[in-house]
Formats: structure tokens, sequence, C-alpha cells
């Protein structure tokens, strides 16, 4: 790495985000339990704020994730695995604007990462972990993108993976998979089915779990989008930002961010209402946020064409609504419809090509705005995850 060659990053240690026990970030660490009070629940990297970071630096650092190195887990860069994640454009949507009426709406635009998606700052920062912790042999359940950014760092980082996928996910997503020398194994099911077998297949062979928050460094990778939208806003936030939701490691990772920075002293003032958005064919969180159910245990969840926003029971449920109850946001849904509707809206609008996951963002901020939960001078931030070219199947 150029820029991180004489950094030092300012972790201190992990901790549970219940119960606050502290954990050794110097150690394999996984996830917290009360097995008596019946509750499981990620570890967050804390850092040490006293050491003072001047903003300023960051002009003469390199234009991807690890620009933030202070804020990162990885103690030594020589560990880093990049394959230049991070940095992604913040659009103005004006055409969108004019004919919706919002005054200001920008679009975090994801797509341009490693593999398409967002999800390769998780897996970078994870893999680069895994990497300076010697572990091997890793295995992963997902929707799909999460498993070809794993693959594509663990083959950088000549590591092991087995990705667990539902079948019935779009041909490409497997295809990268077995490119990148992942050993991939298909699920008649959504992404909790490939969970149970990725429990039973560690259990006997050992391997590393790199479910969202089960395992504590991808929220750290996911969370410098709220570093890069701060930075790129010349360290403003916007007003509103509507997330697609479905592990909820993105929500979690920006509130986690504005704290941070906060805490550095890099901003100040409000942070934004962070809006959780699902597709009516699971919407589990949109269910809790409404009182519908009293969490997700057993939500029955149709598969999306939005692949991402298929995840029935979300392991950190119980953080994500604590990110909107303090964020005093909302979770909304939209159907498969009206997501598709959304796609052709950026495209044709705004020359963007988005993920379902992205294009659902378009008609969640249209209710949001005919139901006055937000209003039109706030500034609005759409944040697309991915890109439509892996979905091309789910868009015929
Ligand atoms: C494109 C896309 N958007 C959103 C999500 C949901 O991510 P999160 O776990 O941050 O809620 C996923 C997860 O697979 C995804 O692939």
């Amino acid at each position: 790495m150029k820029t991180t060659v004489n950094l030092t990053s300012h972790i201190s240690h992990l901790e549970c985000a219940v119960s606050k026990e502290k954990f050794d970030h110097r150690q394999v660490q996984t996830f917290c339990e009360n097995e008596h009070e019946g509750w499981k629940a990620p570890l967050y990297a804390q850092y040490d704020f006293s050491q003072p970071v001047d903003k300023n630096i960051l002009k003469t650092r390199e234009s991807s994730l690890w620009r933030y190195f202070e804020f990162l887990p990885v103690l030594d860069p020589a560990n880093v695995v990049t394959l230049g994640e991070g940095m992604t454009p913040l659009l103005s949507l004006n055409n969108l604007a004019e004919t919706t009426g919002v005054n200001k709406l920008l679009l975090k635009d994801e797509s341009l990462n490693p593999t398409g998606s967002f999800k390769a700052r998780g897996q970078a920062v994870a893999v680069s972990k895994m990497k300076e912790l010697g572990i091997t042999k890793c295995i992963v359940p997902t929707a799909g993108n999460a498993g070809g950014a794993l693959a594509a760092y663990c083959g950088k980082a000549n590591i092991e993976v087995t990705v667990v996928m539902p079948k019935h996910t779009p041909e490409i997503f497997k295809q990268e998979c077995r490119y990148f020398g992942a050993e991939l194994i298909l699920v008649d099911g959504l992404i909790n089915d490939c969970g149970k077998l990725v429990a039973r297949i560690k259990a006997e062979k050992g391997y590393f779990d790199v479910s969202t928050m089960k395992e504590p460094y991808r929220l750290e990778g996911k969370k410098t989008m709220g570093f890069e939208i701060a930075e790129q806003m010349n360290w403003q936030l916007p007003d509103v930002i509507f997330y697609p939701t479905g592990g909820g490691t993105g929500l979690i990772g920006l509130w986690k961010a504005f704290h941070e920075m906060k805490a550095a002293g890099w901003i100040t003032g409000k942070f934004p209402k962070l809006i959780a958005v699902q597709t009516e064919n699971c919407q589990p969180m949109v269910w809790s946020f409404e009182g519908k159910h009293q969490n997700a245990a057993h939500y029955q969840a149709k598969p999306s064409m939005a692949n991402g926003l298929a995840v029935p029971s979300p392991f950190a449920e119980r953080q994500i609504m604590e990110v909107l109850a303090e964020s005093k946001g909302f979770a909304v849904s939209v159907t498969e419809d009206e997501l598709l509707e959304g796609v052709k809206t950026l495209s044709k609008k705004e020359g963007l090509f988005v993920a379902p996951e992205g294009g659902a963002l378009v008609p969640a901020m249209q209710k949001a705005i005919v139901n006055k939960w937000i209003n039109r001078d706030e500034t609005i931030l759409l944040l697309n995850t991915g890109s439509g070219y892996k979905y091309a199947e789910n868009l015929m």
C-alpha cells in the first residue's frame, strides 16, 4: 500500500453490542452471546479517540477506503488485501430531483467497487484481518454479492473459501465465485437456509464463519461509506439516507461512522435520518418497526429480484432497530414492480444501471415524500449498493 506504510490503527478492543463486554482484537473473535438470557450480538471495533487525527491529512492519501487507516482494524499495513475498493462517486440526481421536486438529491454509487457492489468494502477489511490473524479457511452464506466479493479477496490473499448461495441466484454470481477459486455450494432456499448449512459445515470442518455481523470486521469496511459521504460533502452530512436493508451491515456501519467521526472531531451537527428500504417479498424489519411481530425469528419470506434484500431474519435485528430509533428514521417496503420501475427510472433519467436493491430506493423515497415522512427541502441521499449488470436475468 502506498500511503498506509507509516500508518497505525487506533483500534483499542472489540465490544459486545449488548453487554459492552470487552474482547481482544489481537485474537480471532466472532460474536458475543448470553445463553441464559437467550441472545447473540455482534462485536463492535472500538478506537482510541484521544490520539488526534487531523482530517486534512486525508488530502495526501490514496483514493480508497484505506485512507481512513487509523479507524480501521488492521494493525500491519502489510496485511492489507486491496483491489482498490472505496471512494466511489457521489452523484447529483438533477433530473430525478426536478421530477420529484426534491431540493437536493444525491446518489452514492457503490456499483463501481471491485466485484460490482459495496460488499467489496466489508470483505476487503475482513479478509485483511483474516490474513493478519492467520486464518486460512473460511465459509460464508450469501445472497450473491457478499460471496463473490469474499471469493475475490480470498483469491488474492490465498485463503480457502466456501460460498453457500441460494440456487435461484443469477448465474454470474455463481460463476464469479468459481472463477475466483471458491468452492460453491448451492442451496434450495434463501440465505437463512444457507446459514443453517454453513453452521453445520463450520462445526464439522472448523472453517472461520464470515456471516454478516457474526464476524466483526465486515462492518468496519462498510462503515467507510459514512466516512466518504462526509468527506465528499465537505464534512457536512445529508438530512436523510435511504439504504436497501438486508442484514443491516451498511445501515449499522453508517451510524457507527457518524459517531466515530464526531468522536474524532471531524464532524459536528446532527446526523441523518436513516431509512431502511425493503421489498414486500421480504420485509421483516418493516414488520418489526411497525410492531407486526415481536421479532423476525419466524418471518416467512419470498425470494426477490433484489436478492440482497431477501434476508428473512437478520442476525443484527436488534441493532438495526436501535439505529432506526436513534436516527429518527423508519423502515419502508416497496413492491417488486415498484423496485423494477426504480431501476428503469435511474437508468433512463440518470444513466445509472443500478442493482434492484438500489432501484428500490426511488419508490421508497417517493412514498416517504407523499406520506410527508420526509420533505422535499431536505438533502436526500440514495445509497445504491450494487450494479444492475450482475442482475440481467432478474431484470429481463
Ligand atoms: C446489492 C445489495 N444491496 C443491499 C444488500 C443488503 O446489505 P446489508 O447487509 O448491508 O443490509 C445486499 C446484501 O446482499 C446487496 O447485495
